[in-house]
């Protein structure tokens, strides 16, 4: 194996997430404008590239790769895809996260396919809500293919609520009885702002320890020490041992200091922050004809630069102008 990744301050990168697509069927408020421009197709990482971006990265330490998007289901050859991943010797865990849109056909192939987790974005339950957050979705067709990802055999399946005030906080108390039903995990999201998306965010911006207040009045909560290797901080309820919630605060608790992560975005672009703009254009190396020796010397270069933490502030707004499709949620 090569050297590991180690950044500038001594972080190690063991953590992948890759975007296979811009592209989605829905129109999430927080994550995408109303009238969205995707990228033309020749622009985005083809079935090859991703493949041997996801190599080069395991063969440097990388043990967990995220698929994400936009929705990854929607990428043609998706799941032979992860059938290749899943099998680079080095891995630990290939997971995908999904708005659930395309899971009644796919939950079963994907897991088949040596996908071993999913994350499933849940906002609401209720269908108008629903409809309204996504800007078109359909909140049965999400219900049906979660229980389909539920039947397939996954080793774990966790909700992603992003919780806005005046659009869904009233239905946490909900979503987390969800869960516990079925025995699934949920995580609790501070929007961030990405991208401009045509509200103020200040105004529906829900902190975690909010969240957290509303599940403590019907559930006994015990902080645990549990990481996930990403970015959420997890609750445990004593009495529903099935389930685990977890909160995902940019703003409230800074999580940088332990981060082990790199993006890359669908169109190639390596990210060493989600808060930042510096990037590495691996696309165009690769159609440069550079070998694999000629990446790791460019990836090399880049990590060194990756910065030290985020400084998302409510004030501003739109902090980073880049969509969450185009670099993977
Ligand atoms: N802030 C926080 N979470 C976001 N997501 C998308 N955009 C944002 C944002 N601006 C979340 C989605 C999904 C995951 C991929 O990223 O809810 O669960
Ligand atoms: Fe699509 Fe996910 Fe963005 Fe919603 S948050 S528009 S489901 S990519």
């Amino acid at each position: 194996m090569g050297a590991l990744l180690r950044d500038g301050i001594g972080r190690t990168v063991d953590y992948l997430r890759l975007s296979v697509t811009d592209r989605c069927d829905l129109r999430c408020v927080y994550c995408m404008a109303e009238d969205m421009h995707f990228l033309p197709r020749r622009q985005l990482l083809d079935l090859e590239e991703l493949y041997r971006l996801a190599r080069l990265f395991v063969g440097r330490g990388v043990r967990k790769i995220r698929l994400t998007g936009g929705e990854p289901l929607l990428r043609p050859g998706i799941v032979g895809l992860c059938e290749r991943i899943a099998a680079l010797p080095g891995l630990d865990e290939l997971v995908l996260t999904s708005n659930g849109s395309q899971l009644v056909k796919l939950a079963a192939p994907l897991a088949a396919a040596g996908v071993r987790r999913l994350n499933i974005s849940l906002d609401s339950l209720d269908p108008q809500r629903f409809r309204a957050i996504t800007r078109n979705g359909d909140l049965q067709r999400v219900l049906d293919g979660l229980e389909a990802a539920r039947q397939a055999g996954f080793a774990r399946i966790k909700l992603n609520t992003v919780v806005m005030k005046g659009r869904n906080a009233d239905e946490v108390l909900d979503l987390v009885d969800y869960v516990i039903a079925r025995g699934l995990d949920i995580s609790f999201i501070e929007e961030m702002p990405l991208g401009d998306v045509g509200h103020s965010r200040g105004e529906r911006f829900c902190s975690s320890d909010e969240v957290r207040a509303l599940i403590a009045r019907r559930y006994a909560l015990i902080d645990c020490d549990e990481r996930s290797s990403g970015p959420a901080r997890y609750l445990r309820l004593p009495d529903h041992p099935g389930t685990r919630v977890g909160f995902i605060s940019p703003h409230s608790q800074n999580f940088c200091a332990s981060c082990n992560r790199l993006r890359i975005t669908a169109e190639g672009r390596l990210l060493l922050c989600l808060g930042h703009a510096e990037a590495l254009d691996l696309r165009e190396l690769m159609r440069n004809e550079a070998d694999d020796r000629a990446l790791h010397a460019a990836i090399d270069g880049a990590i060194l630069e990756k910065a030290a933490g985020h400084d998302f502030s409510l004030a501003g707004d739109v902090q980073v102008a880049r969509f969450m499709n185009a670099s993977g949620g």
